[in-house]
C-alpha cells in the first residue's frame, strides 16, 4: 500500500511539473531566438551552424519540442516552429519573452535557493543594475490592461502634469502623453540603464521629461495633476511606506490623484502566484513583501487621502490598481 502511495506521489510531483517544459523549453528558444531560426523549415545541422551552438543539445531541445507541438518534422531531417501563437516574439519588440526570461533567470534560481537561505539564515541582495532592464521591460507587459484606468483619471480630471515614480522603461507615459499631448509628463527612475533606454523611446515626445533620480532625494519642481507608483512598492522598506505616501501626498494639487500599480498579497484567498510573490521579494535583503489590501487603504487615509478605489489589473496574478484623491 506505501509502495503504491509512493508512485502515486512521485508520478503526481511530474504531472504537476510538466507546464515547466513548456517555459524551458520557450524561454531557451527566446533567449537562442531559436525560434525566428526555425521559421521556415530548416535542418537543426544548419542552425547550430549558423548560431554556433552545441548540435546534440539543439538536436534535444528540438525532440523536446516536437513532443510538446512548439516545433514540427518538416520532411528531410528539417523542422519548423508550430503553434506560433503559444511562443514569444524575438527579443526586443516588447515580446513576452522577457517574462520567461525573468522567471528563468531570477525568480525559480531564487526559490531553489530557499533550503539554503534558509540554514544559513542569509538573504541575497538584489542586484539592481543586473536585472533593472529585464524588470522593467516584464513591467510593461501589464500596460494595456492598467493604461484606461489611468487615462480616465487624467480626462476626468483634466490633469496637466502627470509624475510617474520609477518610470521604468517609461512605457505608461509614454502611451498617456501620446493621448494627452497637453499634459506634462515627467518620469524619475533611478536606474542609469533603464533612463537610457526610457529617454531613447520617448524622444520624440516633447511633453516628457525623463529624470535619473531616487524618490527619497526627488522633489518636483511643482505641485502635480497626478501622481503615479507602478511597481515600485516592494522596492520600498515597510518602516518607510506610510511616510512616503504622506511625502507624496504632499506632491498633489488639490483634487489631484495618486494611482498605484501593485499586487497584494498575504492574505490566504489571495492568488498562490501573490503568496509566491513574497516568498521571492523575501528573498532579498534590499526589497520587501507585498502590501495587504487593507494597507493600502490606511496608508492613503493616513495622508490624507480619499480613497476613489482599488481595482483589478490581472486576477490571476493578484494585481491591484488603488487610485487617491486630495481633497483638501
Ligand atoms: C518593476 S519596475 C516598474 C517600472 C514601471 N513603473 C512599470 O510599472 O512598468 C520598478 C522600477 O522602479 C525603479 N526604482 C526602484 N527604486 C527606486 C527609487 N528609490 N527611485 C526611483 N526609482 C526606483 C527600478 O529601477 C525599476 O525600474
Amino acid at each position: 500500500m506505501i509502495d503504491v502511495m509512493k508512485m502515486f506521489k512521485a508520478r503526481m510531483y511530474m504531472k504537476r511539473n510538466e507546464p515547466f517544459l513548456y517555459s524551458w523549453h520557450a524561454y531557451v528558444g527566446y533567449e537562442l531566438d531559436l525560434f525566428k531560426a526555425f521559421e521556415r523549415p530548416v535542418t537543426q545541422f544548419d542552425v547550430a551552424d549558423a548560431l554556433q551552438l552545441d548540435e546534440d543539445l539543439l538536436g534535444q531541445w528540438v525532440s523536446v519540442g516536437v513532443s510538446i507541438g512548439h516545433l514540427k518534422e518538416a520532411g528531410r531531417g528539417r523542422y519548423k516552429v508550430w503553434n506560433t501563437w503559444k511562443l514569444p516574439k524575438p527579443k526586443g519588440n516588447n515580446s513576452s519573452g522577457v517574462l520567461l526570461k525573468e522567471m528563468m533567470e531570477l525568480h525559480i534560481p531564487t526559490l531553489l535557493s530557499y533550503p539554503e537561505m534558509m540554514r544559513n539564515q542569509n538573504r541575497r541582495h538584489f542586484d539592481e543594475e543586473k536585472h533593472a532592464p529585464t524588470v522593467a521591460e516584464t513591467s510593461r507587459l501589464l500596460e494595456v490592461l492598467a493604461m484606461p484606468k489611468m487615462s480616465k483619471r487624467i480626462r476626468e480630471n483634466r490633469s496637466r502634469t502627470v509624475l510617474d515614480i520609477g518610470c521604468g522603461e517609461a512605457g505608461y507615459i509614454k502611451k498617456l502623453a501620446d493621448r494627452f499631448p497637453d499634459t506634462q509628463f515627467t518620469g524619475i527612475e533611478i536606474s542609469p540603464a533603464v533612463v537610457e533606454t526610457a529617454k531613447e523611446l520617448t524622444a520624440d515626445n516633447d511633453n516628457i521629461v525623463i529624470e535619473n533620480a531616487d524618490l527619497w532625494q526627488y522633489q518636483p519642481e511643482r505641485l502635480q495633476d497626478m501622481v503615479m507608483m507602478n511597481n515600485v512598492i516592494h522596492y520600498i522598506d515597510l518602516e518607510k511606506r506610510q511616510a512616503l505616501f504622506t511625502e507624496l501626498a504632499t506632491w498633489l494639487e488639490k483634487d489631484g490623484i495618486l494611482s498605484v500599480v501593485t499586487p497584494i498579497a498575504g492574505s490566504s484567498d489571495d492568488p498562490p502566484f501573490a503568496n509566491v510573490f513574497n516568498s521571492f521579494f523575501s528573498s532579498f535583503d534590499n526589497l520587501y513583501r507585498l502590501p495587504t489590501r487593507q494597507e493600502l487603504a490606511e496608508w492613503g487615509e493616513e495622508a490624507g487621502l480619499t480613497m476613489l478605489g482599488i481595482k483589478t489589473v490581472i486576477k490571476e496574478g493578484s494585481w491591484y490598481i488603488a487610485q487617491y484623491q486630495k481633497k483638501s
